[in-house]
């Protein structure tokens, strides 16, 4: 029984050499750097153990377009410096696998990425611009200049670090600096073993961070129109289909990446999620983006795959309409909060009174949520979790805004006028 175990596992490790040197040989599309025969064999060593170890990993790899181009485990798991390799198996490897891994051998998709909010941007929302260096600082200022020197959040400061770590941290990494220099977090979206297209196409994948009051994405998505269809005709759509050769053929109804990454009718993929963007949305007061012009007539043309003209005009000038008229509804809420600032009813220290909280919510959660649904065809996030919700808090706003100063006239709250 002992024997036959071991043939079989023996023979199986050589049936994957085999196949990993027959597939090697045809030398797949990427720009592959063909793996050395020791490595080859190094990685018949790391399957025929970890098939014992941690078989859902060899599987998975198994499963994979790698696997099938020949990729091997050591291809990923070479070790990229002194301080981070492991001596493993008779091995020298590492287990810190990194965005710079990835962009040897997919540069395109690495430098896309690295223009797009995604990267720097990400992890300065949070962190500020401490973690990276100098040359890194200066690249990602290119892209987004706005969004690049800024303090570190003030909010995990004041819940703790452990408000960092479970919390922000889990989404923002997508763009965190990596220990070789390179920036990001390619397996969010694509699986540590996967690697797959289908998996970043599906929207639920984007909804791991699209989702909750301040970024609805995933839920608005799950009740427009394209989401019940996506539900209805789930086995029609090919998700596994090549990015260069998709079609509405393929897919007739849009996930989060078709809008926002994938090429189709004449539209070019793009890892640059900033690429199809008119307006700045999740700002308290959305402004035009520098590439207005260009990103609306990208994300026009990828609608057109699927709809009249006429149906993305109209389309375009509701969602117009409720962006200017939630513009509006904030900007009174920021006069409010200014006024009050200005005559000493607050201080400058940020959400040290609860009508900071109040301003911030309006805007935040109930503001971007009117905005993102009236661009993504949410109607009840648009109305009833957005503009409803936005009336709501202006009403609260200025009551609470009235009670500070009706206190002060008291005596109680501020420096006298
Ligand atoms: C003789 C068996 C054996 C071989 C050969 C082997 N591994 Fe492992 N590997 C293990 C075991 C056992 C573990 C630990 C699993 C655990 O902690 O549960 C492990 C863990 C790992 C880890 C995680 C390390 C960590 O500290 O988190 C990586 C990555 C890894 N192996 C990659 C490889 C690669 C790549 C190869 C081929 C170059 C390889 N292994 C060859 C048995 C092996
Ligand atoms: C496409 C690149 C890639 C390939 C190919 C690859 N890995 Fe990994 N592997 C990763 C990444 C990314 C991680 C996560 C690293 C991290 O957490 O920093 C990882 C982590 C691991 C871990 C630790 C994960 C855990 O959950 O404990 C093991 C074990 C491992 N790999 C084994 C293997 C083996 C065995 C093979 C070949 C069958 C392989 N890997 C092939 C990218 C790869
Ligand atoms: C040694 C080169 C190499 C490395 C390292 C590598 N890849 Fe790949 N990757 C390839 C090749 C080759 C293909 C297959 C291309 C094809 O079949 O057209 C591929 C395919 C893919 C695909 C498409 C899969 C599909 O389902 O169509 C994704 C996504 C991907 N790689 C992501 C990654 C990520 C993320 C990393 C880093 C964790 C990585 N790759 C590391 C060479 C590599
Ligand atoms: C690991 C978390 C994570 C995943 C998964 C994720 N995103 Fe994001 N995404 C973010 C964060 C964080 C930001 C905000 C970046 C910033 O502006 O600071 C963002 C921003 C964006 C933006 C706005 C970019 C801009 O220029 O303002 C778009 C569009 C976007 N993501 C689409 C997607 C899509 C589509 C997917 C799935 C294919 C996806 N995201 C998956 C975390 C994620
Ligand atoms: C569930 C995932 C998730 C968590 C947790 C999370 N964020 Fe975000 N964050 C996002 C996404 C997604 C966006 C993009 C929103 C959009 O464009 O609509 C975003 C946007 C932002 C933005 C606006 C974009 C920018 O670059 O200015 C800031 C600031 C921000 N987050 C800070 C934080 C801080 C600080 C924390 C922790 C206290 C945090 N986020 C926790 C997912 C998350
Ligand atoms: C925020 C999610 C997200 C992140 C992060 C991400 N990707 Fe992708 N990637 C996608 C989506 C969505 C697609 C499918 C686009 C399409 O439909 O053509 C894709 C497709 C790919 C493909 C297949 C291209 C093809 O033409 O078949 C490769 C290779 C790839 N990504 C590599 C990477 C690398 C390398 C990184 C890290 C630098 C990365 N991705 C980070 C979402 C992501
Ligand atoms: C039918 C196409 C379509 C689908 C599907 C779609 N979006 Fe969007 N998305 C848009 C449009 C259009 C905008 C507004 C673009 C603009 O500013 O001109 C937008 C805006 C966004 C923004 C706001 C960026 C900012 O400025 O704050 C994020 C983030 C985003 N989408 C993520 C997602 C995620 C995640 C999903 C899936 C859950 C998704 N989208 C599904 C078309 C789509
Ligand atoms: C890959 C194909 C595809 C793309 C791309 C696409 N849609 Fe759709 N869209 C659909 C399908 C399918 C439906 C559902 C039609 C039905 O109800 O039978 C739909 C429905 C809609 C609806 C609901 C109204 C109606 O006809 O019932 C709106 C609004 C809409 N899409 C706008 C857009 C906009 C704006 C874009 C681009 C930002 C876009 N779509 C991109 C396939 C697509």
């Amino acid at each position: 029984m002992r024997n036959r175990v071991a043939v079989i596992s023996v023979t199986s490790a050589v049936v994957a050499v085999g196949a990993a040197v027959f597939i090697q040989s045809r030398r797949p599309r990427g720009e592959v750097k063909r793996a050395t025969a020791e490595e080859v064999k190094g990685t018949g060593k790391c399957v025929e153990c970890h098939r014992e170890q941690t078989a859902g990993i060899v599987r998975q790899w198994q499963d994979s377009r790698h696997a099938q181009a020949g990729i091997t485990c050591f291809d990923c798991h070479k070790p990229r410096d002194q301080a981070h390799q492991l001596e493993h198996k008779g091995f020298q490897i590492t287990r810190f696998v990194t965005s710079g891994t990835c962009a040897d051998c997919h540069k395109r998709e690495y430098a896309e990425f690295q223009r797009s909010r995604h990267a720097v941007a990400s992890w300065t929302a949070v962190r500020g611009n401490q973690d990276f260096t100098a040359a890194q600082l200066a690249e990602a200022r290119k892209y987004h200049p706005e969004a690049i020197d800024r303090p570190p959040n003030p909010l995990p400061i004041l819940e703790g670090s452990g408000a960092l770590e479970v919390g922000c941290k889990a989404c923002h990494e997508v763009g965190a600096p990596n220990y070789d220099s390179s920036i990001g977090n390619c397996t969010k979206c694509h699986g540590k073993h996967v690697e797959s297209v289908a998996m970043a196409r599906i929207s639920d994948t984007c909804g791991s961070c699209h989702m909750g009051p301040d970024h609805s994405q995933i839920e608005i998505w799950r009740e427009s129109r394209h989401g019940i269809m996506f539900v209805a005709r789930r086995e029609k759509q090919n998700l596994e289909y090549r990015g260069d050769e998709l079609s509405a053929n393929q897919q007739d109804t849009p996930t989060c990446s078709t809008c926002h990454f994938s090429g189709m009718g004449g539209v070019d993929s793009t890892h640059d999620v900033g690429e199809r963007l008119s307006y700045y949305l999740f700002a308290a007061i959305s402004e035009k983006r520098p590439n207005f012009e260009a990103a609306r007539k990208k994300m026009r043309f990828m609608c057109l795959n699927c709809h009249s003209q006429g149906h993305v005009d109209r389309f375009y000038q509701q969602a117009d309409t409720t962006l200017i008229n939630t513009n509006a509804q904030v900007k009174k809420a920021q006069d409010i909060m200014e006024g009050l600032y200005k005559d000493g009813l607050l201080t400058n220290e940020p959400f040290d009174e609860p009508i900071e909280f109040l301003a911030f919510d309006l805007w935040h959660y109930f503001g971007r949520t009117a905005k993102h649904g009236a661009y993504m065809g949410g109607a009840d996030f648009s109305q009833w979790h957005g503009n409803y919700e936005l009336q709501l808090k202006l009403a609260e706003l200025r009551h609470s805004a009235d009670e500070l100063r009706n206190a002060r006239t008291r005596g109680r709250v501020g420096r006298p006028p």
